[in-house]
């Protein structure tokens, strides 16, 4: 996951940055039409004019497409015939436009090949409806529309461009039925409608019976059902079939065979198919991509099959219940075999036995969940070509002391959950050692791995993911890694690393030393001022934290609890991004860090266990992002600032032990965090997600009278306060009991008065209730027998007086905790075998109940839109490098998610393949 987001992340970004540069890049690659011959026809050339006149050309693009340019042939990405000067080729694809499409395409009528792809055009009525117009240029061969935002039915005219040969309707939002006549066109040789919505007649599948040339179909991701047809098989001449994510049916069928031209299958993700007989496979001489991941091929000897079609260049069978790799295959053909991906199926023998070990034209191995033990053999230092080895969650029983140092080209290794020992030091120096090391992604997370991570780290100048989390490393972090100049995240939590912290790279954004025994002071300057994320939590780091810490203005995270620091935290004048700050069981002292005022991003302030004093300020109340608020076990004094009711996402606030006096601040109903019964789920991904990467115990409330630490998901669900062991006088605010969604609430070893709020059986959610050593007088509510999730309750040293309320839920709660009630004198009733004096039980409580408005909660989801994106982003990163899960993922729910995240998808395999084969 962490490493998907980061890679994502980068990606993007990239993208980002690099789109105009690319662009611009690609305008100039393009060459001048063709137009030896003859030059551009004024009508055309002002038709083209027209249609640059309705975009808008935010790149440019289109900049030599100017009246004063007069041969319009040799604008860009227009092509004119030798012959009769006509435009017939108009490639505007990738230039960005947007706009409407000029009904002046109308006179282009040569035109025999038009491309929009990447263009965000509408047609010529400004709606995303195919634009009909074209389906009037009847020369058309060629016609591209992937990647544009047209969507809708497609129109039956379309089968009038009867010479239509090429067309490309990918990751658009077309739907609907594939009209009938286009599946009969006879020139089709190339259709591409993977990701659209689009269908065959009646839910089936097209039978393209007619397309006798068709040589490049590409159904991927479509809802496509239904029995294929025999016909289908007569497609003799195709050399490209994705049918993957489709809900065909009677396509694995021994008639494969009949398509020999075939090069490229992938029939991954169809759901529930399974066969025993793959030997069609054999007539497929030209075959160089296979994927039928998710087929179920447990009776099928695929490698035998495999191993006849030499051609073979990339075969991917991932969760294809395959009993093993280890046949005996006593000669391997598959000399050409660049990628070979084996993740989630049982294979569970021992690693040298597999049967591709030979193939040093293996490019990227991907072994994941496969639970392959023992030894890597030593002839993988001599897979020369190999980029990417990924051999995760194998269940830590494999080693690895191959010497890699020749592999010059790997780029990627990892190795989670995989190792059941190993020397890091020994790993390290056998890596590859090539004069320009190659190397940017190496992981190793929850390894066993002991021994140093040696000093000739540096060598490595390409890596940019460093990543040895829950291992047995030992000796101080080499200062060496201040070399690694590309290393943008390092991981090396839970380890036993020891010394001060060197000099970082200059490139890092993101570490992670937490849960180590790193000592001495913090250097005065970590050297790398883009970190973002900074946990250094767990550690025995002395000292003041230096002044310099300030410059880190990217800080998103910063996690240094749990150390020996002293001292107050800089003022620093800013940290505009600051949204975690973890300052626990430190020694820290003076006010309330004064920096805070400007952090208004801050989600996660935890100041708990320090030696902090001073007046919380009221500007407390402008955090209005802040849900978790841990400032217990210090010094401060005075009241509770009334304004810490604007906090409206607040949902745990901890004030325990500290010397507050005053009363409890009133409007506690402007807690909306605390008032909702179900927290929002999906807003909250971001902050999941930050806190399962994270090692420790985030969040620790004491509940129950005993301490609970919570991490992960548990953290938000977490709703809860505690005012214990202060000074806090007056009432309970009746208003407390509109906090429907708090868990816990503690109150005790305070001097409060007066009576327990009489609904407080409307704080429904309520585990955990602690009223003990007050001054609380009056009758226990009888609503208090509605809690019926209460598991702890204590009214113990107070003066209540009156009938215990009764209950199945109190009842037992007493069994097991009889002094609960204890140091009350003046209470009664059958609970303590003490009789009450005549009188009958008090009225139930009043039961009304004081909703929410309906204003306050849409405040409340509005504020939060912003991270459901952020949330619903990542779970989609999830799946983007874990292929099986990915593709299931998208044929399950796809009609549930934006189109983006598909597209986000696609290009990033895309790019994968490129990175392969380049
Ligand atoms: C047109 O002429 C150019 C250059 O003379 C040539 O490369 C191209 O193939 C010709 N195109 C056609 C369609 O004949
Ligand atoms: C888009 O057009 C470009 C040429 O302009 C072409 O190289 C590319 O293959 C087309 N398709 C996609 C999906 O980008
Ligand atoms: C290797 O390929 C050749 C040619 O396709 C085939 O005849 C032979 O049987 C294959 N070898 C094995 C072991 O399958
Ligand atoms: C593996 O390679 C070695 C030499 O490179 C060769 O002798 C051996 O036959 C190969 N094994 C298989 C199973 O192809
Ligand atoms: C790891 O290997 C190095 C170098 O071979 C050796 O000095 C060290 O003692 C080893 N460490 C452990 C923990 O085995
Ligand atoms: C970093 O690399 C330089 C140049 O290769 C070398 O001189 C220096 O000793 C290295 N630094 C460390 C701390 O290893
Ligand atoms: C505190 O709350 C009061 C009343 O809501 C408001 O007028 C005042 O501006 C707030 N002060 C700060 C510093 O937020």
């Amino acid at each position: 996951m962490h490493r998907s987001v980061a890679r994502l992340l980068a990606l993007l970004l990239a993208a980002a940055v690099s789109c105009g540069f690319f662009v611009a890049a690609h305008a100039r690659q393009l060459q001048p039409a063709h137009a030896a011959g003859a030059s551009c026809l004024p009508r055309e050339s002002d038709a083209l004019l027209a249609f640059k006149q309705a975009v808008s050309d935010i790149y440019d693009n289109l900049a030599s497409w100017q009246k004063r340019h007069k041969d319009c042939c040799r604008w860009r990405g227009v092509t004119c015939s030798n012959e009769t000067g006509h435009v017939i080729e108009l490639d505007i694809g990738r230039t960005y436009l947007f706009g409407k499409i000029s009904p002046s395409l109308l006179s282009l009528e040569h035109l025999e090949y038009l491309n929009l792809n990447w263009t965000y055009l509408l047609g010529p009525d400004g709606t995303s409806l195919f634009p009909e117009l074209l389906c009037s240029l009847s020369n058309l061969r060629h016609l591209d529309l992937s990647w544009t935002q047209f969507s809708g039915r497609l129109p039956a005219q379309l089968a009038n461009l009867s010479n239509l040969e090429y067309l490309d309707l990918s990751n658009t939002n077309f739907s609907g039925r594939l009209p009938a006549q286009l599946a009969n066109l006879s020139n089709f040789e190339y259709l591409d409608l993977s990701w659209t919505s689009l269908h065959g007649p009646n839910g089936r599948a097209p039978e393209f019976s007619s397309c006798k040339n068709l040589r490049h179909l590409d159904l991927r991701g479509t809802p496509l059902s239904g029995r294929v047809s025999p016909q289908f098989f007569n497609l003799s001449k195709l050399e490209y079939l994705d049918l993957s994510c489709t809900s065909m049916s009677g396509i694995l069928t021994p008639q494969l065979g009949n398509l020999s031209n075939l090069r490229h299958l992938d029939l991954s993700s169809i759901q529930d198919i399974h066969t025993s007989d793959i030997s069609w496979l054999t007539h497929l001489h030209f075959l160089e991509f296979l994927d039928m991941s998710d087929i179920n091929l447990s009776g099928a000897d695929v490698f035998l099959v495999a191993n006849t079609i030499p051609s073979l260049k990339a075969l991917i069978l991932v969760s294809c219940s395959l009993p093993n790799a280890s046949q005996l295959l006593t000669h391997v053909n598959l000399t050409k075999l660049e990628q070979l991906d084996l993740s989630s199926n049982y294979l569970g023998h021992r690693i040298e036995t597999c049967w591709f070990w030979n193939l040093t034209s293996i490019k990227e191995l991907t072994l994941d969940s496969t639970y392959l033990y023992g030894p890597f053999p030593d002839v993988l230092g001599g897979m020369i070509s190999l980029q990417q080895l990924e051999f995760t969650n194998n269940g830590n029983s494999a080693t690895i002391t191959v010497d890699l140092k020749n592999l010059c080209d790997l780029e990627y290794l990892e190795l989670d959950r995989s190792l059941a020992s190993g020397n890091l030091t020994d790993f390290v120096m056998k890596l590859p050692q090539c004069s320009s090391s190659k190397l940017q992604y190496l992981s190793s997370n929850h390894n066993n791995m002991a021994g140093m991570l040696p000093n000739m780290v540096g060598h490595f100048t390409s890596l940019e993911y460093l990543y040895l989390y829950n291992n047995s490393i030992t000796g101080a972090i080499p200062t060496g890694l201040v070399n690694c100049t590309s290393l943008q995240s390092v991981s090396l939590g839970l380890n036993q690393l020891s010394g001060q912290i060197p000099t970082l790279p200059r490139s890092l954004t993101e570490v992670d030393l937490s849960m180590n025994s790193l000592s001495g002071p913090l250097p005065s300057d970590f050297g790398a001022p883009d970190l973002t994320v900074l946990s250094l939590s767990s550690n025995y780091i002395t000292g003041h934290v230096p002044r310099p810490i300030c410059k880190l203005q990217n800080l998103v995270f910063l996690d240094l609890s749990r150390n020996m620091f002293v001292e107050e935290f800089p003022r620093c004048s800013s940290m505009p991004n600051l949204a975690f700050l973890y300052l626990s069981n430190n020694n820290f002292s003076g006010n309330f860090p004064p920096l805070l005022q400007k952090c208004s991003e801050l989600t996660f302030l935890d100041l708990a266990m320090n030696k902090f004093d001073g007046a919380l300020p009221v500007w407390i109340g402008d955090l209005v992002n802040l849900r978790f608020l841990q400032l217990n076990n210090n010094m401060f004094y005075g009241d509770i600032p009334a304004n810490i009711t604007s906090l409206v996402l607040l949902q745990q606030f901890s004030l325990a032990s500290n010397n507050i006096s005053g009363s409890i601040p009133s409007s506690l109903s402007k807690l909306i965090g605390m008032t909702l019964k179900h927290l929002p789920r999906l807003e909250s991904r971001w902050t999941e997600n930050r806190f399962q990467r994270l090692p420790v115990d985030i969040l620790s409330v004491v509940m129950k009278q005993q301490e609970l630490k919570f991490s992960g998901n548990a953290v938000i669900d977490m709703v809860s306060i505690d005012l214990s062991l202060n000074h806090l006088t007056g009432e309970i605010p009746d208003e407390i009991t509109s906090l429907k969604g708090l868990l816990s609430l503690n109150l005790s070893w305070n001097h409060l008065g007066q009576k327990i709020p009489v609904k407080i059986g409307d704080m429904k959610s309520l585990e955990s209730l602690d009223l003990s050593r007050n001054n609380i007088s009056g009758e226990i509510p009888t609503s208090l027998s509605d809690l019926t999730y209460l598991s702890f309750l204590d009214l113990s040293y107070n003066n209540l007086a009156g009938r215990i309320p009764i209950g199945r839920q109190l009842d037992t709660l007493y069994a097991e905790d009889p002094s609960m009630y204890d140091g009350n004198n003046r209470l009664c009733g059958p609970t303590l075998q003490r009789n009450c004096s005549g009188s009958s039980p008090p009225e139930h409580g009043n039961q009304q109940r004081s909703e929410n408005s309906y204003d306050q909660l849409m405040f409340f989801y509005i504020g939060l839109t912003s991270g459901f994106v952020v949330g619903l982003w990542l779970v989609f990163c999830a799946f983007l490098f874990k292929r099986a899960w990915r593709y299931a993922y998208f044929c399950l729910f796809d009609e549930l998610c934006d189109r983006v995240y598909v597209i986000v998808v696609v290009t990033w395999g895309r790019i994968n393949t490129k990175a392969a084969a380049g």
